[in-house]
């Protein structure tokens, strides 16, 4: 199975991208053939500062390294390094109703947030299904919120094999439904835009800071607590399995501890479970001319298995002449 997904290098990379896309992606590397990329066009839809966009994405490559992509079972690049996307992102345009695009939530809850409405954000997901389109993608591992553009991705792929006979892979979301939205501080959906971010490898101190800030109900101590709808528990449940998830669950429902109780207990048990890639990662903070040689060789692997469609759809579409 051909499986691809992209993350965007707009700040640091947060608990909720581990979850909902990098640790499916590690895990499917071992049975599949594996495409993983930094999205850095998509991260210029809301980054202008030129020196931070490719600051962090060298920093997000590094990290993806740490957290166990692996470049020998993976094709592992940076997008803008494979021209060819920008090329049929505006041949899928012509593909593209104008309704698809305006029902698109995430366009709806950036402008809502006070991002400007510029003409990238409003055409991203067309960007994303040239993403996933190019090289033939079959299955894409994502959080929830990207549902919906992975169904725009097909849509445009239906609408485009309709019109020129079967040519593109008509693609399929995979959700962990476990982890399928991973809550911010503030319980809204964690996300590198919004501020509310649980950072992967940050200081333990400045870690520590962060979860305390974790909004939670107002009860008394002695109280027992809801865990369910607790932004702490519901951050730690994914570090935790079998007994120690119940024994949380258990402090909770009896009372006598304050959600500041459960909030080291979070930063402790997030802390330990990076442990090893947090060392991985200082490997490659030092080996930074490594990062770069694997990002090219990943590009070339990349363009060589977008080749064929893309010959494909110049000829198909009559750009080649
Ligand atoms: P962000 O919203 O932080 O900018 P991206 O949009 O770059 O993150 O998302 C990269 C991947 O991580 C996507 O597959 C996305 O669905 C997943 N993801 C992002 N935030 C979350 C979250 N809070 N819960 C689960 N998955 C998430
Ligand atoms: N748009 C995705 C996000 O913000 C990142 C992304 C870009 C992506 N292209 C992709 C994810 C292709 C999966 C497949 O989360």
């Amino acid at each position: 199975m051909r499986v691809l997904t992209g993350i965007q290098p707009s700040g640091d990379l947060h608990i909720g991208n581990y979850f909902g896309s990098i640790k499916q992606m590690v895990e499917a590397q071992a049975q599949n053939q594996t495409f993983a990329f930094i999205a850095n066009y998509h991260a210029q839809t809301t980054l202008s500062d030129g020196k931070r966009l490719s600051t962090l994405t060298m920093q997000c490559a590094t990290d993806f390294l740490a957290l166990g992509i692996d470049p020998q079972k993976s094709v592992f690049w940076v997008q803008s390094d494979v021209k060819e996307v920008l090329e049929l992102y505006w041949v899928l345009s012509s593909f593209t109703p104008m309704g698809l695009l305006e029902r698109a939530h995430s366009y709806k809850d950036k402008t809502a947030k006070g991002f400007a409405t510029n003409h990238s954000l409003f055409s991203y997901p067309v960007l994303m299904a040239a993403d996933i389109l190019l090289f033939g993608s079959e299955v894409v591992p994502v959080g929830k919120d990207q549902i919906q553009h992975v169904e725009i991705a097909r849509d445009i792929a239906i609408k485009f094999n309709n019109q020129y006979g079967d040519i593109l892979t008509i693609p399929q979301f995979r959700v962990q439904d476990e982890v399928a939205t991973v809550p911010g501080i503030d319980g809204q959906k964690m996300s590198k835009s919004y501020g509310n971010i649980v950072n992967i490898f940050g200081e333990e101190k400045s870690q520590l800071k962060t979860i305390k800030k974790i909004v939670t109900e107002n009860v008394a101590m002695e109280e027992p607590k809801e865990y369910e709808t607790c932004n702490v528990y519901n951050m730690a449940k994914l570090f935790l399995e079998g007994e120690n998830l119940i024994a949380l669950q258990e402090r909770y429902k009896k009372g006598g501890e304050g959600h500041g109780h459960f909030k080291v207990y979070l930063a402790e048990v997030m802390w330990e479970y990076f442990r090893d890639f947090r060392l991985h990662r200082e490997y490659y903070e030092k080996h930074q001319d490594e990062v770069r040689e694997i990002l090219q060789a990943g590009a070339k692997k990349a363009k060589e298995a977008a080749l064929p469609t893309i010959e494909k759809i110049r000829s198909v579409t009559g750009i080649s002449y």
